[in-house]
């Protein structure tokens, strides 16, 4: 894996988050992320099977940064991507299928440096685009995927267990690698 300690490391208000693959020692703090932020949360057991996708990451606290982020302990998991890849004749397709950020440090970049490391690492093993779903009404989620470049390419009615739909939204990440690219990222 590309990825690796200290490689995006940022300027976010949680001192230096390291964003870094998970390891079984990261999903409990995963899924107590899970449970806070999503009303039907994935089982602990969905984590387990994809310790290996190529790009399960999660942002760890450093303990440090600014006197208001003191309640960032070090190696506290911060957030997660699960990020994973279909074989599809050549043109692989790359899957973000969760990502979510612990509520007290929403809002400070880390969500959007969890999904452009998921999105590099994912390029950089072959998809050619990623794609992903998100609930109708979760408009934060789906602004930043636009902002980065994705597009609803369709509509899932009741793709989800309580009823509401889904938006598929798609990504060239090649495209976007170029993009990333040119602006010096
Ligand atoms: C969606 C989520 C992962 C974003 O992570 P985050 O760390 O809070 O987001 P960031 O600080 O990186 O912000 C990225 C973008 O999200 C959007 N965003 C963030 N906070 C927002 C808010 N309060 N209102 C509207 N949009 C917001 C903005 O487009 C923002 O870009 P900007 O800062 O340039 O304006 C996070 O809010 C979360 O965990 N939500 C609950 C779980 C979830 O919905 N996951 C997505 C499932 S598809």
């Amino acid at each position: 894996m590309t990825t690796s300690r200290g490689a995006a490391a940022g300027d976010d208000a949680d001192g230096d988050a390291v964003i870094r693959p998970a390891e079984r020692a990261d999903l409990l703090g995963v899924f107590r992320i899970e449970k806070a932020v999503f009303t039907q949360p994935w089982p602990y057991a969905a984590f387990e099977q994809l310790l290996d996708a190529p790009a399960f990451l999660v942002a760890e606290g450093d303990g440090g940064g600014s006197p208001e982020a003191s309640r960032i302990d070090a190696g506290d998991v911060l957030g997660y991507v699960v990020g994973d890849l279909t074989p599809n004749h050549g043109r692989d397709i790359g899957h973000v299928k969760d990502l979510a950020v612990r509520p007290d440090a929403q809002g400070e970049g880390l969500g959007r440096r969890l999904l452009r490391t998921a999105l590099r690492e994912l390029a950089g093993r072959g998809a050619s685009a990623v794609k992903l779903e998100v609930r109708e009404s979760n408009h934060r989620a789906q602004e930043l995927y636009s902002d980065e470049g994705f597009r609803p390419a369709r509509r899932v009615p009741r793709y989800y267990g309580d009823g509401e739909a889904a938006f598929v939204m798609r990504l060239d990440v090649g495209d976007w690698v170029r993009r990333r690219n040119a602006a010096g990222e």
